[in-house]
């Protein structure tokens, strides 16, 4: 009898620009096996009949993104605790006939600087630029790291404070005019903010104060090499580029649903970056 491809998705609106095809093409590739992972634009008021179809379709999970996250959040019938947490959903996946929902964007944080700067998670104080979604991925990843002073920095001091509300304990809330009393003691700086993308305005940071030993790290990774980053590496401290974010952040969804555990290689960051740079 003929393999059944396993079938996998992003939906999000728009979806063009998601590089989740190219990953997961990539390993399915890699490990040889008959699936296929599917870009679909689906418009929001679409999204609840485009999630109850789903098994009907042969889809055995997929990925969620931008604007549908807090939606899937509501419409699945079980979600992990990080999903529970961050109130988003990013991933897919069915279980006894359920659709259940997880994020792994903490996961995806941690991975990430794992890899590019091994003891990271040793506590000391972060500080997180940024009160959005992405920080709140990277505040729940801090606090299961062990993290217990989280200085949140936001524009709209309102937003940060509301962030910190949803944590129980270990973070506060600041302005960017304090940044500079709390770059002094920081040992891991964390821009979650959209500063430093490509065609935004830089976080204009003055990094004298981060103490030698500081790992600066940026989850915007177009350009891989932010003016955040750049600044760091030329004070010489440990940098570790956000791109990895997104590559880790993917592992999970794949092994759920093709039952491999896929690796996050320099072969497939070079494939990205290549993308990135079209
Ligand atoms: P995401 O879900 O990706 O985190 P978001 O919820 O839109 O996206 O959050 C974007 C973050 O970037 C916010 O912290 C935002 O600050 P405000 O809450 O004050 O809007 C921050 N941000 C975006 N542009 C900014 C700018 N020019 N200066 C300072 N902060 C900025």
């Amino acid at each position: 009898m003929a393999e059944v491809p396993l079938r996998a998705f992003v939906c999000g609106h728009p979806v063009a620009h998601s590089r989740s095809p190219l990953i997961h093409g990539h390993w399915l590739a890699e490990h040889g096996i008959a699936g296929s992972y599917e870009r679909r634009d689906v418009a929001p008021d679409a999204l609840p009949a485009f999630l109850r179809q789903l098994a009907a379709g042969g889809y055995v999970g997929g990925n969620v993104t931008i604007p549908h996250k807090e939606a899937a959040h509501r419409l699945v019938a079980w979600r992990d605790e990080a999903a529970e947490i961050i109130g988003a959903v990013n991933t897919l996946w069915f279980e006894d006939g359920r659709l259940c929902g997880g994020n792994t964007d903490a996961y995806g944080f941690a991975a990430n600087l794992d890899a590019g700067a091994p003891g990271w998670g040793a506590g000391g104080i972060a500080t997180v630029l940024g009160a959005g979604g992405a920080a709140l991925a990277v505040v729940h990843a801090l606090q299961e790291r062990g993290f217990t002073d989280i200085r949140i920095v936001n524009r709209t001091l309102s937003r940060a404070e509301a962030l910190v509300h949803r944590f129980r304990g270990g973070t506060s809330a600041h302005g960017w005019e304090a940044v500079p009393e709390l770059l002094a003691d920081t040992a891991l700086l964390v821009n979650t903010t959209s500063l430093g993308m490509h065609g935004a305005p830089e976080a204009a940071l003055d990094l004298d104060a981060l103490p030698q030993k500081a790992i600066v790290t940026d989850i915007v990774y177009a350009p891989l090499r932010t003016p955040l980053l750049a600044a760091a590496a030329r004070r010489g401290l440990a940098t570790v580029d956000g791109l990895g974010m997104l590559l880790h952040q993917a592992v999970p969804g794949f092994e759920r649903w093709f039952g491999v555990r896929p690796e996050v290689t320099d072969r497939l960051r070079e494939i990205v970056v290549a993308d990135l740079e079209k």
